[in-house]
């Protein structure tokens, strides 16, 4: 269910700009060829859009960074971001300077109440994020996305999405960027400074686990028409990972 931020404990800033960062290099590990995919992301995103788009959401947004990168990119955009881990959600509040908006809510349950007064979005983002969920919440999302989206709006999709018929070990998540993603959190824990944040958070993930739901591409395309897209394909791709552009 959707709700309001948590209440966000005084920062130290230079530890928030400092995990922000180390973040960002955690994430490059999960996602290889980040750097290309961010590349090649504005090209896509103005041929859709006819221009820079006006008002973006980031789903499942962790501490911000993409987000606030792209309100870097398209300045007059209105951005906004999703997630429900309380202490990423606290360091994008803390950290991205009041230029995206950070909405607290869960992809497996009816977050479009949460961000849809912001809409309807130009753009939709989700990054290593929807293999978190179910093939049946993945459907789901597709749906949601299509209803808070502009028409001729645009959903990309970043995730692992190995090729159709290649071996499935090669769509497995990286080891070392999970024990990359351990020592991130070590870190955090060892601060103490959001140590409640922390608390609400074991809370929040308890009894949950992470689907590790990745099909090919082709069934991110294939949902994405069934949801009501009315175009979707692979825009990028960097071995196992790919993204993938729906039109609404
Ligand atoms: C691997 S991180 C990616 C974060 C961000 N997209 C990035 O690229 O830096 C996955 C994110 O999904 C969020 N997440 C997982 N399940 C979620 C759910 N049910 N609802 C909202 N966010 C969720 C996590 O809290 C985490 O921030």
């Amino acid at each position: 269910m959707a709700s309001s931020p948590p209440a966000v404990p005084v920062l130290d800033r230079t530890a928030v700009d400092r995990w922000r960062r180390a973040w960002d290099e955690v994430m490059a590990g999960f996602l290889p060829g980040a750097a290309s995919f961010e590349h090649v992301l504005p090209a896509v995103v103005e041929a859709v859009c006819g221009g820079a788009p006006r008002r973006i959401l980031d789903l499942g947004g962790g501490p911000g960074v993409f987000a606030e990168r792209m309100a870097g990119r398209w300045p007059g955009a209105e951005v906004a971001m999703m997630d429900l881990d309380p202490v990423l959600l606290a360091l994008a509040g803390a950290g991205a300077d009041g230029r995206v908006r950070v909405h607290r809510g869960d992809l497996t349950s009816s977050w479009c109440g949460e961000v849809g007064p912001d809409g309807p979005y130009d753009l939709l983002t989700i990054v290593m994020t929807i293999h978190y969920l179910t093939p049946g919440r993945a459907l789901a999302l597709y749906r949601a996305a299509r209803s808070v989206l502009r028409p001729g709006g645009l959903l990309i999709v970043a995730d692992l999405m190995p090729e159709a018929g290649l071996d499935r070990v090669t769509g497995s998540l990286p080891p070392a960027a999970g024990l990359a993603w351990e020592r991130w959190w070590d870190e955090v824990r060892a601060d103490g400074a959001l140590r409640q944040l922390l608390d609400e958070r074991r809370a929040v993930f308890a009894g949950r686990v992470p689907a590790e739901f990745t099909p090919p591409a082709d069934w991110h395309r294939s949902a994405a028409l069934r949801s009501g897209f009315e175009q979707a394909g692979v825009v990028w791709r960097w071995g196992a990972h790919a993204a993938l552009a729906a039109i609404a």
